[in-house]
């Protein structure tokens, strides 16, 4: 294992917002006491509630807080859809946070505007957990992809990592690498010339130090790479239907391409995924996308815990 996180963090009573708020050592924390939640399911969280505020899509995410919740003992409410609150009479964001606040302990948003959860947590005394906003982050899916990393390959430093796919609308993609330059590894971006990761994380990448490398070329990818995280071509972020026509099927990883590569990969989707993965590759060895999906459950009842300062018994 990497060096772990202290005991003394205290993170009760922070927002999750974006990742750029997390040192190395807090987000280390997160990832410690996530391992003291596996197969944990004591009613630590007994009386509280996590208000769930999706303003777009998702399976994953949303049910396994509700998951993670539910098994400490606590309650969520909320709603999956927009349509049926009183957003779809116009209410805005603020006034619904400032409502739903007198009705839990904890919020979760997931929104389509990039910001949303910021100003969600800047409406509210509670703590809120961003559950993806737009383009931008999605902080515990970074979790969680950690966490799936440093159990598949025993550490979080000293790997060469490759992101494939959409890296420009890719919020999972954009969280996780921001994260990743708290740590020593190498860095390869494959996409489309025209979903190539928007500049500000390159010059993110080059004030940090991180060593990286973009090309359009899947297969410029060499044999000793350790993680390959693809990601789905996000058709609802473009703004012109004709450019998704052109990229959509830009890349399909199948048993095919993985033996051209070589070597014994750890294959990582936040998923869902459409056809960049081959279910031929469900039961290959390095496949990791259905663990980060189980490890959603673990990170976010360490999260919640951790969030209303609540320690495990
Ligand atoms: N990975 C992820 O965020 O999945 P959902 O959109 O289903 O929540």
């Amino acid at each position: 294992m990497t060096s772990k996180g202290t005991d003394t963090i205290s993170l009760a009573g922070r927002d999750l917002v974006s990742m750029r708020d997390f040192s190395r050592e807090e987000l280390l924390a997160f990832l410690d006491a996530a391992e003291g939640f596996e197969g944990y399911d004591q009613p630590i969280l007994a009386g509280k509630i996590l208000g769930t505020l999706f303003f777009e899509p998702s399976t994953r995410t949303h049910l396994s807080f509700t998951a993670a919740m539910q098994r400490l003992g606590g309650q969520a409410l909320g709603f999956a859809d927009a349509k049926i609150s009183s957003t779809a009479k116009g209410e805005s964001l603020a006034d619904t946070i400032r409502v739903v606040e007198n009705y839990c302990d904890i919020i979760l948003v997931r929104h389509p505007l990039e910001g949303a959860a910021r100003l969600s947590a800047e409406s509210t005394r509670l703590p809120v957990i961003n559950a993806g906003d737009g383009t931008n982050q999605h902080p515990t899916q970074t979790l969680l992809d950690l966490y799936t990393i440093r159990q598949k390959r025993g550490r979080l430093d000293n790997l060469k990592i490759a992101f494939v796919g959409d890296l420009k609308y890719s919020r999972t993609v954009h969280s996780l690498i921001e994260t990743l330059t708290h740590f020593d590894n190498e860095i390869f971006l494959i996409s489309p010339q025209s979903l190539r990761i928007p500049a500000d994380f390159i010059e993110e990448l080059d004030a940090r130090g991180t060593i990286y490398s973009e090309d359009e070329d899947f297969f410029s990818l060499a044999s000793d790479v350790d993680i390959l995280y693809t990601t789905r071509i996000q058709q609802e972020r473009f703004p012109d239907p004709v450019e998704y026509e052109k990229v959509k099927n830009a890349y399909r990883i199948d048993r095919a391409t993985l033996d051209k590569i070589g070597g014994s990969v750890t294959l990582m989707h936040p998923l869902p995924r459409l056809n960049e993965i081959a279910t031929e590759l469900d039961d290959y060895p390095g496949a990791a996308y259905f663990d980060q999906a189980r490890n959603g459950v673990t990170v976010r009842k360490a999260v919640l815990s951790l969030l209303l300062g609540i320690d495990r018994v």
